[in-house]
Order: structure tokens, then C-alpha cells, then sequence
């Protein structure tokens, strides 16, 4: 396969493979500063606010100006989930009570399956809803099923809307290896990003790998697998030892195999609490114990089903894919 990352022009492979592993040379320092680049050359922050299921009014513009005072930088959003308006809302009201630019935050939203062959209408209207004369990353909700001639269209018109300066970075989520081999064979601007879900009980070790391997990187939704499996005695261990609370550990085995997660909560304290992951490391025990809970325990219904490859983190006695047992239908 040729190198598509040094193709791109972005960071080469072995570059990603660094900055993806958590290399100790990187500084860690706070939500608000921990950033990774994309092959788009754009800095994306490791951490975002999810918004899905958060309804279009201001419980969800309360959660976002939270987040931002507490340093988060990212919100990812969808059409899907209806709620761009309020998204926008406390952008506006955060940019006008602080001194933050918007060149500092990190705005995502998804074009949804219904529109890959409207997509040019699609994305100016989220612009609109958000209120914004730019996104910073636009993504393909899912491959959908339309067909891949309406997803190549979809992609036509999110290249075109970056030439205009509408978008600064293009992704895809829930893309399987052949769904992303076909679009880097058929694209201008590669993917910057593939979004799917990975926690330690559905780390989806094989896409990550095949993503990361592509100069692609990977976006973890679901990161605390929608709070499903707190209170596994593992974690709650791991917690206990460095003081930290069980979803803490699981945000920050995303951060340290390189993750970009994006946790949801509507509550402030949670949301700030999930922001508190740069004053502690896992170690290796910690991360050989995290990396043995892959079940495939998938939380949501897009994307591939994808059990772990061998070679995975999966330990060996974790069940294989009849760990697929425990698969929820929750999003
Ligand atoms: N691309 C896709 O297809 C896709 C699919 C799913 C999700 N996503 C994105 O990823 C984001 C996160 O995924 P998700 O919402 O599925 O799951 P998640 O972030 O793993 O979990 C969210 C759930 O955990 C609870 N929670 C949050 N912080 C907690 C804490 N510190 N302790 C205990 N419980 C806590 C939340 O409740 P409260 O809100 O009540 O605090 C909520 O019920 C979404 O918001 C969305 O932006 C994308």
C-alpha cells in the first residue's frame, strides 16, 4: 500500500505512530492545550465535549460554556443530534464573555446518511445552525446506505467546501477498512480523522490499527462506554490506586494509545472531572490490566462490529467473539 499520510503531505506514519502512542516525549499539560495534528496540518484538541443526546435547548448551551470553563477547547456535534443551535448559542455567548478567539476552539459536526447526495445543502445548513463561518471538522456520520457513488459525491462536495473555506479539516466515522481503502482511492483530500467508538471493553484494536496505519487518526466515541461498565472491580482498582474516579481511568487509557475522545455529560461536575486526566499516568500493570477487558462489548449500533484482530490488545482468555454477546443497541 502506498504511504498516503507522507502522500497527504501530513505527518508521516511513523510520526502518527508516535504522537498515537502517547509517547512520554509529548507534553501533557491540560485539556485546554493537549492537541494532536492532523494530516490536514490543522491542531485538533485530544479531548472534546460529546453532545449526543443532549436536546437543542439550554441544558445542552448550560453543558458546552461549562466545558469551556473548564478548559475544553472541542465540541463534537452531529445534525443528527439536532442540537447545533444550542452548540452555537454558547459559542456565541462564551466568545463574548471571554477572551478566547474563535481560532481557539474546535468545532465538529456530521453530515447525517440521509444527505450524502446533498451534502453542499447540508453543510451550509449546520453552518447556519451553529452560527459559524467555519467548521473545524466535518464528518461523514456513517458509510449510510446510499451507495458509494453517493458517498463519493458527499466527499466531492466536503473537498469543494474546504477549498471555500467553510471547513477546515474533512473525516469519516463508523468507516470500515474497505469503506476507508475505497475513499482514499477516489479522494483529493484524504480523511483526517475516522470516529468510532473505543474503551477498554470494545478497544476495536483492528480498525485503530488499520486507521493509524493509513495517517489516519482515530476519534474514540463512547469512551466511558456510556458509563456501562463503572463499576467493574478492575477499574474501580486502578482508580482506588491513583485517586482518580473509575471513568477518569477509562478517559485516560483513551489518551495514552492515542485516542481522541470525546465524553458526553450534561452534569458540570462531570464535565469537569473529565477534564482531569493530565495529573496522573497509567502504567504499564494499569494498561496491560485495561488492555485485557476488551469483550467486544460494543455500545452502539453504527459502524462495524469489528472484534479485535489478532494481535489486539484482547487478552487471551477474554472470550473471542462470543465476547459479541454483551453487543447494546443504545445509539
Ligand atoms: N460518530 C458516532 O456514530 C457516534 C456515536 C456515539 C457517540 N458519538 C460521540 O461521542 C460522544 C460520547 O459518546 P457517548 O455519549 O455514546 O458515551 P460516553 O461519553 O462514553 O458516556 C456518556 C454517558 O456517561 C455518563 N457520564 C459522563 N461522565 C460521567 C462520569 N464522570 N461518571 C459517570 N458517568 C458519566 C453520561 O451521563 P450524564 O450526561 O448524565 O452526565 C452519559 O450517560 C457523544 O456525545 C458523541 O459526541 C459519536
Amino acid at each position: 500500500m502506498s504511504n498516503f499520510a507522507d502522500a497527504a503531505g501530513g505527518p508521516s506514519v511513523a510520526e502518527l505512530k508516535k504522537q498515537t502512542e502517547g509517547s512520554g516525549e509529548r507534553r501533557r499539560s491540560s485539556v485546554t492545550t493537549e492537541k494532536v495534528k492532523l494530516n490536514s496540518g490543522h491542531y485538533i484538541p485530544q479531548v472534546a465535549l460529546g453532545v449526543y443526546k443532549a436536546p437543542n435547548d439550554n441544558t445542552t448551551e448550560d453543558a458546552v460554556k461549562w466545558a469551556f470553563e473548564a478548559g475544553y477547547r472541542h465540541v463534537d456535534s452531529a445534525a443528527r443530534y439536532a442540537n447545533e443551535e444550542a452548540v452555537g448559542r454558547a459559542i456565541k455567548d462564551f466568545l463574548k464573555s471571554s477572551k478566547v478567539q474563535r481560532e481557539e476552539l474546535f468545532v465538529t459536526t456530521k453530515l447525517w446518511d440521509a444527505d450524502h447526495e446533498r451534502a453542499a445543502e447540508a453543510i451550509d445548513e449546520s453552518l447556519k445552525k451553529l452560527d459559524l463561518t467555519y467548521i473545524d471538522l466535518f464528518l461523514v456520520h456513517s458509510p449510510g446506505n446510499l451507495g458509494e457513488e453517493a458517498r463519493l459525491k458527499a466527499w466531492k462536495d466536503m473537498e469543494a467546501a474546504v477549498d471555500a473555506g467553510k471547513i477546515k479539516s474533512i473525516g469519516v466515522s463508523n468507516f470500515d477498512i474497505e469503506e476507508l481503502d475505497h475513499l482514499l482511492a477516489n479522494c483529493r483530500i484524504k480523511p483526517a480523522v475516522n470516529q468510532i467508538e473505543s474503551h477498554p471493553f470494545f478497544a476495536h484494536e483492528d480498525l485503530r490499527e488499520a486507521t493509524i496505519a493509513r495517517g489516519i487518526h482515530v476519534q474514540a466515541y463512547s469512551p466511558m462506554a456510556q458509563g456501562a461498565a463503572l463499576e467493574r472491580p478492575e477499574i474501580k482498582a486502578i482508580a482506588d490506586k491513583h485517586g482518580k474516579s473509575p471513568a477518569q481511568v477509562l478517559l485516560r487509557w483513551g489518551l495514552q494509545i492515542g485516542n481522541i475522545i470525546l465524553p458526553k455529560s450534561l452534569t458540570q461536575s462531570r464535565i469537569e472531572a473529565n477534564a482531569e486526566l493530565f495529573d496522573f499516568e497509567l502504567d504499564k500493570d494499569d494498561m496491560e490490566v485495561l488492555n485485557g477487558l476488551d469483550e467486544g462489548m460494543k455500545m452502539g449500533k453504527l459502524g462495524p462490529a469489528g472484534t479485535s484482530a489478532p494481535g489486539s490488545r484482547r487478552s487471551s482468555n477474554s472470550g473471542g467473539a462470543a465476547g459479541n454477546k454483551l453487543q447494546m443497541t443504545s445509539s
